[in-house]
């Protein structure tokens, strides 16, 4: 079964770190009730949700893919590249500790979640602002005793790898190559994001599911037309926070 953690919204998310998006207000009771019909859809595809209930005082924190990289032996304990992000990790740690033995990483490594694409055996880490060599070299160290491998990527011109890149299985990703070179990923098939929709490459895959945010409804047709089977959520207000739909939880086996 699959397992994921999320956390509630924090009702300081207007003090979001962004990097590549202006500040736009930011409604919180419609975040929060976009976040809980995220829970709810995750639920209804046969997830167990474990909610954490909010860090008040840690406005990115309902983004807590950046805190973990979770596989079936372990859960890697990530330092993230915003300081304001740091504090995140602790309660995630004691969330996932009854499943997984856990590895924290160490300064000066630094690595976001959201920077790391899976695919099969494969990690592909960027190397962005938030995520350094460092980081990408630890990650390794921690991964590849269990046969996993580690490829450092590059990405240009938005705050994650995932920003750019979303693997959808069935050996397919959708991208946005003005961000990210797809060529990167030898063997995939390639979806390019509709050139309307420039923040639609992140998408959730949970089973044969592919959830994108309802904003970005010309790539999802893109999407069916080739056979995926797709969900659309509202997210507008998370969405502003500069995220995207893997932002918002961490599943694994459990
Ligand atoms: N606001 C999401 C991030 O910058 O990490």
């Amino acid at each position: 079964m699959l397992t994921a953690i999320t956390r509630a919204v924090s009702p300081k998310i207007g003090n979001c770190e962004l990097s590549y998006l202006p500040r736009q207000p930011i409604d919180v009771a419609r975040a929060i009730e976009q976040h809980q019909a995220y829970e709810r859809c995750l639920t209804e595809l046969g997830v167990s949700v474990i909610s954490l209930p909010a860090e008040p005082d840690l406005p990115d924190s309902v983004f807590v893919e950046d805190t973990a990289v979770v596989v079936d032996e372990v859960a890697v304990m990530t330092r993230p590249g915003a300081a304001s992000r740091q504090p995140e990790v602790e309660s995630v740690a004691a969330a996932l500790a009854p499943y997984r033995p856990l590895q924290f990483m160490r300064a000066p490594a630094t690595l976001d979640g959201g920077d790391v694409l899976r695919i099969g055996s494969i990690f592909y880490v960027g190397e962005t602002a938030r995520t350094n060599r460092e980081g990408i070299l630890q990650l390794r160290e921690l991964l590849e005793p269990y046969g996993y491998q580690v490829k450092a990527a590059t990405v240009t011109g938005c705050l994650h790898l995932k920003s750019g890149v979303s693997y959808l299985g069935r050996s397919t990703i959708l991208v946005n190559r003005s961000w990210v070179d797809a060529a990167q990923f030898a063997g995939c098939d390639v979806i390019d994001v509709h050139p309307y929709e420039p923040w639609a490459a992140n998408a959730l895959v949970v089973g044969e599911v592919v959830l994108l945010p309802s904003s970005f409804p010309r790539t999802r047709a893109l999407l069916e037309g080739r056979g995926f089977h797709t969900r659309a959520l509202d997210v507008s207000e998370l969405l502003k926070a500069e995220s995207g739909l893997t932002c918002s939880s961490i599943i694994f086996n459990g």
